[in-house]
């Protein structure tokens, strides 16, 4: 739901566009001791509203099913805040939590404005969890994600100082109050925006989780997760790195795509969760014909 159809033309009040955060939020579900138990090389950090158990099944079914790709570890994590419904835990997602140990939840209303406080949530628990992993990647749930491409990537990227995906460059700010990225002027004077990674799916290595948190100390959280990394990335002085080649992170899909499109790429955005299901099947088709 677009956030700004509830913001009449009026209010110019710029706290409506910043969160709360730096903030000491807590984990009510958590699995703290397998990301160093397991110290995989690559953590898959999926956001999801807590009742879409649908999307969460989809991709239990899908592209985390296997968990060890070219020799290296991978594992993933849900990404969860509170649902708007009802105050605390939902006992349906506590249960899911104790099949799949697969749950984060953290204790902040779980809504589109709130995406920012989700994000650096995970940089949270990714810095005080994962001593060992190499690399994580922040992927939403209605996307195709090819992970033996991304590992194949990541073992020939820079460890150090690394974001890549979908970068964005001299993008504009939005200052028409109905778009669904409007930002105004008392919040971010500056025309256009510093790089950033799509917040569809990026990676990073795993030293800047720690670096980009004490950065989120002297920038002023916007609600845009993914500006507001780039403004943290900025502030670092850490510049993005592009993706060895073009078409390894596509935003949509093409009308007419190739016979090895899916064993082609690293991401595509889906309409939904569902669609993944589909693509899925052709994905593995292709992977067996010798693509
Ligand atoms: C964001 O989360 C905070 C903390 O839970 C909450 O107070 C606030 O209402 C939430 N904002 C929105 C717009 O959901
Ligand atoms: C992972 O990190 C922890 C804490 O730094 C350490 O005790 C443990 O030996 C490491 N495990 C592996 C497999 O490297």
């Amino acid at each position: 739901p677009p956030l700004l159809a509830q913001v009449s033309p009026a209010d110019t009040s710029a706290s409506k566009y910043l969160v709360a955060y730096p903030h000491q939020y807590r984990f009510i579900l958590d699995e703290p001791n397998r990301c160093w138990q397991e110290s995989p090389f690559l953590v898959l950090m999926i956001p999801v509203a807590p009742h879409n158990r649908e999307a969460r099944d989809i991709i239990h079914n899908t592209w985390v099913k296997e968990t060890t790709v070219l020799d290296r570890v991978v594992s993933h994590y849900f990404l969860l805040g509170l649902s708007k419904e009802k105050d605390g835990t939902e006992p349906l997602v506590e249960q899911e939590s104790q099949t799949h140990h697969d749950i984060l939840q953290s204790d902040f209303l779980d809504s589109y404005s709130n995406l920012t406080i989700k994000t650096m949530v995970m940089f949270e628990w990714l810095s005080s969890h994962c001593p060992n992993t190499s690399y994580a990647m922040k992927v939403d749930s209605d996307m195709f994600l090819n992970v033996p491409n991304l590992v194949e990537m990541l073992l020939k990227a820079p460890r150090n100082l690394y974001m890549t995906g979908m970068v964005a460059r001299g993008a504009s700010v939005l200052r028409y109050r109905n778009s669904k990225w409007f930002l105004p002027v008392s919040v971010f004077p500056e025309s256009k925006y510093p790089p950033y990674a799509l917040g569809l799916g990026y990676v990073f290595s795993l030293d800047l989780p720690k670096k980009i948190l004490e950065a989120s100390a002297h920038v002023k959280a916007v609600y845009i997760e993914d500006v507001y990394v780039g403004l943290c990335m900025r502030h670092l002085g850490i510049a993005l790195t592009d993706p060895p080649r073009d078409g390894l992170f596509r935003t949509t899909m093409p009308y007419f795509p190739s016979n090895c499109y899916w064993t082609s790429v690293i991401t595509t955005i889906l309409e939904n969760s569902n669609q993944l299901s589909d693509v899925w099947g052709k994905y593995q088709i292709q992977a067996q014909s010798g693509c």
